[in-house]
């Protein structure tokens, strides 16, 4: 081997070099072209394990060449390896790189159902006017559903209210009547309370569910009138469609009231009933210990399902309890 020879072979590694760093594609690609350049068995150890068979006048020479050659290498490696490193980077940040432009998932809010509303509206109104809120078992005995309600045993008039009957005397209330019992018996006159709530009963057509809601109202005052009780209905009404309402009562019939009534509202052209009330009937009173020659009373029971129908326009009563979210969503 002589110098020139040994020049030949270092500008040969020195320009292939170039173009085998810049190929690398990865760190340890990039690793194992710089140990074929400077590792133990790289090709810069063999030139100069190869420097002692040179002529000792060339060896400084031939070696100052020779580390010029390594360093020139040390630096491509290290230049290559930070370029590699900030391309690696810039992948992952375009793969990880979120586009704030694109449109979201909508996601939707949950709502109150329109029967949960409308119970909410119709509370709100007659806790204003200073009533209590009450409640009361939807699982029911006869006594409380019937007869403290004046409706004595195998009385016809029980047949009205297609009852589900649980045991011997279990039943579902067919109304919330049963809370103005319950009420009366936990506590003294004067009372002023309505009662929301599910009813049931074996039916069902377009204006009819087995289940459906009530609000009991129930007052019990030294002179409370038949005069009060429309009165109250009709601000009611007015409070909660927002409008003059038309409004018929009817003389009706209910066991635990007397006068009784029923009270209809003009829907398009029809007339839908959407209420029952009358004067307590002085045997309900008397019944719970109510002093008949100091208090009377008046109660009405309303149907929620019918009022949210009437305010918010749906036809049929049972969209109410499908709970297709169509239908849910509009409210
Ligand atoms: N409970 C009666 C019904 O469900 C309604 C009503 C309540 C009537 C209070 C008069 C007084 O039909």
């Amino acid at each position: 081997m002589d110098l020139n020879s040994l020049k030949k072979q270092i500008s040969d590694i020195s320009s292939r070099s170039k173009h085998v760093f810049d190929a690398a594609s990865s760190k340890p690609e990039l690793d194992d072209i710089y140990r074929s350049f400077l590792g133990k068995k790289g090709e810069v150890n063999i030139l100069l394990k190869s420097l002692g068979s040179l002529p000792q006048d060339k060896r400084k020479d031939a070696g100052l060449l020779l580390n010029k050659l390594k360093e020139e290498l040390e630096s491509l490696y290290t230049s290559t390896s930070q370029t590699l490193i900030a391309l690696v980077n810039s992948e992952r940040l375009a793969k990880d790189s979120v586009d704030v432009t694109l449109p979201g998932f909508q996601s939707y809010k949950g709502s109150l159902h329109p029967v949960s509303q409308t119970i909410k509206e119709i509370s709100d109104f007659f806790e204003r006017m200073g009533f209590d809120i009450e409640t009361g078992p939807e699982a029911e005995i006869d006594y409380y559903n019937f007869e403290a309600l004046n409706v004595p045993k195998d009385h016809p008039a029980k047949d009205m209210h297609d009852t589900f009957y649980l045991s011997n005397s279990g039943l579902l209330r067919t109304h919330t009547s049963p809370v103005q019992i319950r009420t009366m018996e936990k506590s003294e006159p004067p009372h002023r309370i309505i009662c929301p709530g599910k009813v049931y009963r074996k039916d069902s057509d377009l204006t009819h569910t087995p289940m459906f809601h009530q609000i009991e109202g129930l007052v019990v005052e030294k002179d409370a009138s038949f005069a009060q009780l429309k009165g109250l209905l009709n601000d009611f009404l007015e409070d909660f469609f927002g409008e003059k309402v038309e409004l018929r009562f009817r003389p009706s019939y209910f066991p635990f009231t007397e006068p009784s009534a029923e009270a209809d509202i003009r829907w398009k052209k029809n007339w839908l009933e959407v209420l029952g009330c009358g004067m307590v009937h002085p045997n309900v009173l008397e019944g719970v210990g109510v002093d008949t020659k100091e208090y009377s009373g008046f109660a009405f029971g309303l149907g929620v399902e019918r009022m949210a129908m009437l305010k918010y326009d749906i036809p049929d009563l049972r969209a109410f309890f499908e709970n297709d979210l169509r239908f849910l969503k509009q409210f």
